[in-house]
């Protein structure tokens, strides 16, 4: 069974004005796109065919250039549609708001963390929020498509929130500002997602 592109939860516009509508049909119907069809060329014929996308990033020989860009990208930007929703930011609930609290000492310590991250990426990369096991959370940075699953890449752990910041992400609406483009992201968090992907991940 070959990846597929996700179809979106959402309108390619219901982001707007955080994140434009142009922005989102090329993110995602050209470049992750893109990297959906080269990771299957990459796998095809190859052991890692028919293997899930969290198995291929777990055991991944980061020699393997074809698969870790196009696998990483192909994983991330899954992740990242999932974790935004219209009508989404505020505040995180429940046992993720806790962990938060006990990780980072409050939500804005966490913000800060996690957008310096952001900002501070030097060109193209995500930033995340990762969760270890026993339900403790980390924030870091990795270039190019790299994630957090890769052996020895980032934080480790299993990633909860993670925010692209290539420019292809925000340059049309935002040009250089990525700064004001990090901190509308904050407006369209899906927390329920990203809780969910906490309890599982513990
Ligand atoms: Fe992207």
């Amino acid at each position: 069974m070959a990846f597929e592109l996700p179809k979106l939860n959402y309108a390619t516009d219901a982001l707007e004005p955080h994140i434009d509508a142009k922005t989102m049909e090329i993110h995602h119907g050209k470049h992750h796109q893109g990297y959906t069809t080269k990771l299957n060329n990459a796998v095809e014929g190859t052991d890692l065919e028919g293997k899930t996308i969290e198995n291929i990033l777990l055991n991944l020989d980061l020699e393997n250039k074809a698969v870790r860009n196009n696998g990483g990208g192909f994983y991330n930007h899954r992740l990242f549609w999932e974790v935004m929703t219209p009508n989404g930011g505020g505040l995180p609930t429940g046992d993720l708001a806790d962990a938060i609290n006990a990780s980072f000492g409050s939500f804005e310590s966490f913000k800060d963390k996690f957008s310096t991250a952001a900002k501070g990426q030097f060109g193209s990369g995500w930033a995340w929020l990762c969760v270890h096991e026993g339900g403790k959370l980390d924030v870091c940075g990795t270039p190019n498509q790299d994630n957090p699953l890769m052996p020895g890449v980032g934080c480790g752990g299993t990633p909860v929130l993670g925010l692209d910041v290539w420019e292809h992400a925000y340059y049309l609406n935002y040009q250089n500002r990525r700064p004001d483009y990090v901190e509308a992201f904050f407006n369209v968090i899906n927390w329920e997602e990203v809780s969910k992907r906490y309890a599982e991940g513990k």
